[in-house]
């Protein structure tokens, strides 16, 4: 018996719920919004497409938190998107009080949850979820390395013309400017990225992967990427809901893996049953070690800046 529920009806917590729901790995997926029978039709929409596609998840839609409860893992995706031009910065001051107020509603129903971050921007999103929660921090942990690493990894594809699931990619660091790419640990068709492609090339594709929300967000005008996203924020779901033990990039807390402490950082973490059970140590090269170090004072600023507006 298992029970998720996902904050936030909107276009990247519907297609999480969709994924979750598909792929048929636990009893119950509750999706709950502020909008009253947003999440209501949309889930009555995919409890009747379950002959079809064949599976036998229930999906619950509602504005009330007392049908959340119980539940064993909760993604937040609750909050504004990015609209063309915005930074993720300027989500802060609104997605924080969207998300102290989410989490504080679902920790009154679900105390023993394990919580998935997704909401923007991001670390400090995560930072707030764990402090309002006061949760053990292995127990809260964000979405944004399997996204980054996904979109690495389908440029790297299209540029070498082969085939994406003969790519392995990996990002580390924050979600943002300070993403960190690990060329070191990249394989293509088997071989290292850095055999693949010079310098150049490699720097091309990370630009292009740094960037890779807001070329979405110039082409869709209005809202931010979502199938990707859903598709990253449920993978994380399925390796703590079904205890894989998967290694994952993760927006996980430090404790002095990798020299580094006291902060919420993109890291490949093992996820299973409790949340983050180990965050693994790659032997990254020094410019990559030194990227996430540059990334983890970057989101140690960040959290000043959650403080400045009180959060
Ligand atoms: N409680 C529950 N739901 C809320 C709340 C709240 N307090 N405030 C807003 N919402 C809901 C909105 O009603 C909306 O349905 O969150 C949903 C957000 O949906 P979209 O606007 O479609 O945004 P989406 O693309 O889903 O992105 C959500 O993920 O990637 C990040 O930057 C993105 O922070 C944003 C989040």
């Amino acid at each position: 018996m298992s029970k998720v529920t996902v904050v936030g009806a909107g276009k990247y917590g519907s297609t999480t719920v969709q994924r979750i729901a598909e792929s048929d790995i636990v009893d119950e997926v509750v999706m709950t919004d502020i909008v009253e029978g947003l999440p209501q039709g949309l889930a009555l929409d995919m409890n009747q497409s379950r002959p079809v596609v064949g599976y036998r998840t229930l999906v619950t839609g509602t504005n009330d938190y007392a049908d959340t409860a119980g539940s064993d893992v909760v993604v937040i995706t609750a909050g504004l998107p990015r609209k063309p031009g915005m930074s993720r910065m300027d989500l802060l001051e609104v997605n924080a009080k969207i998300v102290r107020e989410v989490t504080e509603q679902l920790m009154a129903q679900s105390p023993d949850a394990i919580f998935i971050v997704v909401t923007n921007p991001l670390d400090q999103m995560t930072t707030l979820t764990a402090e309002v929660a006061g949760l053990p921090r292995n127990r809260v942990m964000g979405q944004a390395g399997v996204l980054d690493s996904a979109r690495f990894a389908h440029f790297i594809s299209e540029k070498a013309d082969i085939d994406i699931l003969e790519v392995e990619a990996i990002t580390l660091g924050s979600h943002g400017a300070t993403m960190v790419p690990v060329p070191s640990q990249c394989r293509v068709g088997g071989k290292p990225l850095t055999e693949v492609f010079d310098e150049a090339t490699i720097d091309e594709l990370v630009e292009r992967t740094r960037n890779g929300g807001a070329e979405i967000v110039g082409l869709l005008k209005t809202g931010s990427a979502y199938y990707a996203p859903s598709a990253a924020a449920a993978s994380m779901v399925h390796a703590v809901v079904n205890d894989t033990g998967a290694v994952i990039p993760t927006c996980a807390w430090m404790t002095g893996e990798y020299g580094i402490n006291d902060v919420y950082l993109g890291v490949p973490a093992k996820l299973g049953a409790t949340g983050v059970t180990e965050i693994v140590e790659l032997p990254l090269t020094a410019a990559e070690q030194a990227g996430l170090e540059e990334a983890a004072e970057a989101v140690k600023a960040k959290v000043e800046d959650l403080r400045a507006i009180g959060g």
